[in-house]
């Protein structure tokens, strides 16, 4: 199978963390349980795996928190920051992991900077949002549909200008781009262990730059007797048994991006992305494609999007098709009523993968 399908889940994972996590289910039990070998094995596997975090995302070692996913991370990111009814500036290009829990809040939300590509949009939109008073911003640092990448360090100044806690969701950034929880200020970033990471499903980051709100409540292995939750992380947002064979599979998945470095990544995929828009465009078809885009591409063909994302899955090419779960990014290009193909190349992108698709792409005839 060609798998273009990233912004979903990395598919085919990098050497180690198969092994990796199957290691973990051979000799690891629970971390922090207890003092005998297997589950202080755990409690290694862990710690290493929240330090190489740390390290890479300018995390101190215990505000790196592990989470089922990205969007567990900003339920929790939102729950803390976002009072119900308050007002809230968000990207014209977030996800429903991020509108649906403000939604249920019932925030008063601004929509601000819905033109795709374009920083000077984005931040001009953003600056007048924050001046008019919020209590949080929520952007995302790239936009799964189309592969904006956002203006966030510029976004994280004018929250700390006007002084708006703020929250961003790396789902689509962290393992391609550089994030970084101290020099962004941020109250909260949010990421998926199992995309950009390379690590197993049901696998996630908070990283804390402020003080949270649990979301689970329970044990924790550590001030048993306190029936509130303990007062310090990690163990505040940890509540329950942690995923260890998923965090074992993430550590390797985070080592490996360290040796080959994300930005080698990023520079790969952006240049299939590039090529792949290119191929469209010569086929005719409505490509969304501009500057500061990352390794994600989204078009609209003649025809229906779903249909022709089937005949791609004939074939053995794996895109994916629909509005993403991003109803407000639709909404921003004006996809709504069609939605697009989404391509999104992951840490293999290699020039044949962009081949194979155009070319069964001329074959399909759809247009
Ligand atoms: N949010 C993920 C995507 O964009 C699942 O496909």
């Amino acid at each position: 199978m060609i798998y273009l399908d990233s912004g979903a889940t990395s598919f085919y994972k990098p050497p180690g963390v198969e092994q990796a996590v199957r290691c973990a289910l051979e000799t690891c039990a629970n971390p922090g349980r207890g003092g005998h070998a297997a589950a202080m094995r755990a409690a290694q596997t862990v710690l290493r795996c929240r330090e190489t975090a740390g390290k890479m995302f300018d995390c101190p070692t215990e505000q790196v928190v592990f989470t089922s996913n990205c969007t567990h991370s900003l339920n929790i990111a939102i729950g803390t920051l976002v009072k119900p009814g308050s007002r809230v500036v968000i990207s014209g290009f977030e996800h429903n992991a991020v509108t649906r829990p403000l939604h249920a809040l019932g925030a008063q939300v601004t929509v601000a900077g819905r033109t795709l590509f374009n920083w000077d949009n984005t931040l001009e939109e953003f600056e007048q949002a924050l001046k008019k008073g919020a209590t949080a911003a929520v952007f995302t640092h790239c936009s799964n549909v189309f592969g904006y990448i956002l203006p966030v360090a510029e976004m994280a100044a004018l929250c700390r200008q006007y002084q708006v806690p703020f929250i961003v969701d790396a789902a689509q950034s962290a393992g391609t781009l550089p994030v970084s929880l101290k020099k962004w200020g941020a109250d909260f970033i949010a990421m998926p262990g199992h995309k950009g990471l390379l690590g197993p499903q049901g696998t996630g980051l908070l990283l804390c730059g402020c003080a949270p709100k649990p979301l689970l409540l329970g044990g924790t292995g550590s001030d048993s007797v306190n029936q509130e939750m303990p007062d310090f992380l990690p163990d505040r947002l940890e509540a329950g048994t942690l995923n260890v064979p998923g965090v074992a599979g993430l550590g390797a998945g985070l080592s490996y991006l360290q040796k080959v470095g994300i930005d080698r990544v990023h520079k790969r995929e952006c240049a299939q992305a590039k090529r792949c828009a290119e191929g469209l465009q010569k086929l005719g078809m409505q490509v969304f494609t501009g500057e500061h885009q990352s390794g994600t591409v989204s078009f609209v063909p003649e025809g229906d999007c779903e249909e022709l994302a089937q005949k791609l899955a004939d074939r053995k090419i794996a895109v994916r098709a629909g509005l993403h779960c991003a109803p407000l990014a639709h909404e921003s290009a004006g996809t709504l009523k069609t939605g697009t193909v989404r391509i999104s190349y992951g840490y293999d992108a290699a020039p044949w993968q962009t081949g194979e698709l155009i070319s069964a792409l001329e074959r399909c005839k759809f247009f």
